[in-house]
C-alpha cells in the first residue's frame, strides 16, 4: 500500500484545497493530511487565519479523501510523521516548489500543480475590506508599527497626522503615507481606526476626538495619565460601540500569554512575589525624558511591569509606594512597591539608568524567571527546589512583536468587541490610576 502525506492550513476551505487533496490521493492508496494548529500558523507568520482548527479539520474530513488526519504543531514534525506513518510520498502544492526537497532523504517528494486564481488569503481579503488605519505621530515607534502592520493582512495604513513636524513622514509597504498636518478632523475622515503614537500628554485629546468621530482606537503606552480620563474614554467607546485598546505589546505576545496561563494553572503554587525591571538608557535630550510632554521613566515604562503584576495579583492592592531619583523635574529612576493581602510586588523603571531587566515570579512551590529583556518574552524557565524538575520554554517572537497587537486590534474591531481579554479595560484604568498616584505621591529621594 502506497501512503501519501500532505500538509496545509486549509483556512476557508476552497476548490484549490480540494483539487490538491484529490491529486495527492491519486498518487497512492492511503492519504494522510496534516492540518496546522493556530499557534504553529502564528509562528509561520499567518496571523489572521479565520477558521479555528476544529473547523479546518472538519472541512478536510468532509471531503472524504483523507484516510487519516494529523495535527501539525511544530517545525520538524513532517519528518517525524513521515517516519511514524511510513509515508512513501510527500505531496504539496507547486507554490512550495523546492522548499521541501530536504524531505527527499525520507521519502519521495512531489510538487503538484496549484489551482490558479484562488487562495485563502484572497478569500480572507474578499470577506472584509481592509481596515484603513491612521497613525498619529511619526516617531520611532510609529515607524516600527508601520513595518509590522505590513505583516498583518486586512490592515492598510492610510494616513499620518503630525501637526508639529512639517517634515514628518511615514513609509508603509515602500510608499509614503499621505500626511495631514493641520486638520485632525480631515485626517479622521480618511480612516476607520486610529493608532495614537504621539507624546503621552496628547493621548487623551486625540483618543477622545477619534472616539467622538466614531473611530476605533489603538493607543500607545502610557494610555492616559489619570483613571478619570481612562474611564471617560471607555464610556465614550462603549456608548459608540467602538474598540478601544492599548498597544502594550507584551500583553499580546504568545510567550507572555502562555507564561500567564501556566502560572494561573499553579505550576509554582501560590504566587507570593512578582519582581520586574524595565529600564532604557536614553540620551539626556530624548523626548521621553521630558516632564512637559508627560514622559519620565514611570509614565513611559511602568505599564510593562504592571502588566504581569495586575494580571497575576489583580487590581485590589492594599498599598503602593514609590521612591525616585528626579533630574530636572522628571523621574529618571523609580522603584515601586505594592502590597497585596497575600503577596507583594515590586518593580524598577528607569530612562537614565540601566538595571538587570529580568522578571522573577516566586511562589509557594517554585519560581518562574524570564531573562532580560523579559518584556520581549520568547523564553522562560520554571525552577524548583529540585533542579531535576526545572523546565525551559521557548517561543517565537516575530519581528518587533508589534504584529500581535495589530492582529488582536483588527480581530476585536471585526468582532465588535470593545477591548481584548489580553489587556482589559480594568487593567488599563488601574495603570492610569497608578500613574496619577505616582504624580501625586512619589517621594524624590534624590533631586539633581
Ligand atoms: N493549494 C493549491 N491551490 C491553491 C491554494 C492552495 O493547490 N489555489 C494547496 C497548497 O499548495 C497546499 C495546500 O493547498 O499544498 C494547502 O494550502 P494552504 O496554505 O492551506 O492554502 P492557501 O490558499 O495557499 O493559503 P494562504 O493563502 O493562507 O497561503
Amino acid at each position: 500500500m502506497k501512503r501519501v502525506i500532505t500538509y496545509g492550513t486549509y483556512d476557508l476551505f476552497h476548490e484549490g484545497h480540494l483539487n490538491l487533496l484529490r491529486r495527492a490521493k491519486e498518487l497512492g492508496d492511503y492519504l494522510i493530511v496534516g492540518v496546522t494548529t493556530d499557534s504553529f500558523d502564528l509562528e509561520r507568520g499567518k496571523l489572521n487565519v479565520c477558521d479555528n482548527l476544529m473547523d479546518r479539520i472538519e472541512a478536510v474530513r468532509a471531503t472524504g479523501l483523507a484516510d487519516r488526519i494529523v495535527i501539525e504543531e511544530y517545525q520538524g514534525q513532517k519528518i517525524d510523521d513521515i517516519q511514524k506513518y511510513g509515508a512513501d510520498i510527500f505531496a504539496i502544492g507547486s507554490d512550495w516548489t523546492g522548499k521541501f526537497d530536504y524531505l527527499r532523504e525520507y521519502c519521495e517528494v512531489v510538487y503538484l500543480p496549484r489551482t490558479e486564481g484562488i487562495s485563502s488569503t484572497q478569500l480572507r481579503e474578499r470577506r472584509a475590506a481592509p481596515m484603513r488605519l491612521g497613525v498619529v505621530g511619526s516617531g520611532s515607534i510609529a515607524r516600527r508599527f508601520a513595518d509590522e502592520a505590513a505583516c498583518v493582512s486586512g490592515v492598510d495604513i492610510e494616513a499620518l497626522y503630525n501637526p508639529v513636524d512639517e517634515r514628518a513622514a511615514l513609509s508603509y509597504n515602500g510608499e509614503a503615507v499621505r500626511r495631514y498636518t493641520g486638520e485632525y478632523g480631515e485626517f479622521l475622515d480618511a480612516v476607520d481606526a486610529v493608532y495614537v503614537a504621539s507624546p503621552p500628554v496628547t493621548h487623551y485629546g486625540y483618543v477622545r476626538e477619534a472616539l467622538l468621530s466614531g473611530k476605533h482606537v489603538l493607543c500607545e503606552t502610557p494610555f492616559v495619565l489619570s483613571d478619570a480620563e481612562a474611564r471617560e474614554l471607555y464610556v465614550l467607546a462603549e456608548e459608540r460601540g467602538l474598540t478601544l485598546m492599548v498597544a502594550l505589546k507584551t500583553a499580546y505576545c504568545p510567550a507572555f500569554n502562555h507564561l500567564i496561563t501556566l502560572l494561573k494553572s499553579g505550576v509554582i503554587g501560590d504566587i507570593v512575589d512578582v519582581t520586574a525591571s524595565v529600564t532604557t538608557l536614553l540620551p539626556d535630550d530624548d523626548r521621553r525624558r521630558k516632564a512637559a510632554v508627560g514622559s519620565g521613566s514611570f509614565n513611559e515604562n511602568s505599564c510593562f511591569p504592571l502588566l504581569p503584576i495586575l494580571r497575576l495579583l489583580g487590581t485590589d492592592y492594599e498599598d503602593i509606594r514609590f521612591v525616585s531619583r528626579f533630574r530636572e523635574g522628571v523621574d529618571e529612576y523609580t522603584r515601586c512597591m505594592m502590597q497585596y493581602p497575600a503577596a507583594v510586588a515590586s518593580f524598577q523603571v528607569g530612562l537614565g539608568v540601566k538595571t538587570e531587566g529580568n522578571m522573577v515570579i516566586s511562589g509557594s512551590k517554585g519560581y518562574l524567571i524570564v531573562p532580560a529583556p523579559w518584556w520581549k518574552t520568547d523564553y522562560f524557565e520554571v525552577r524548583y527546589e529540585n533542579p531535576a524538575e526545572n523546565r525551559k520554554f521557548f517561543y517565537p517572537y516575530a519581528g518587533e512583536g508589534l504584529r500581535y497587537e495589530i492582529k488582536e486590534f483588527l480581530m476585536a474591531v471585526r468582532a465588535g468587541k470593545m477591548d481584548c481579554v489580553k489587556l482589559t479595560e480594568g487593567e488599563n484604568v488601574a495603570m492610569a490610576a497608578i500613574c496619577r498616584m505616582f504624580k501625586e505621591e512619589s517621594v524624590p529621594v534624590v533631586k539633581i
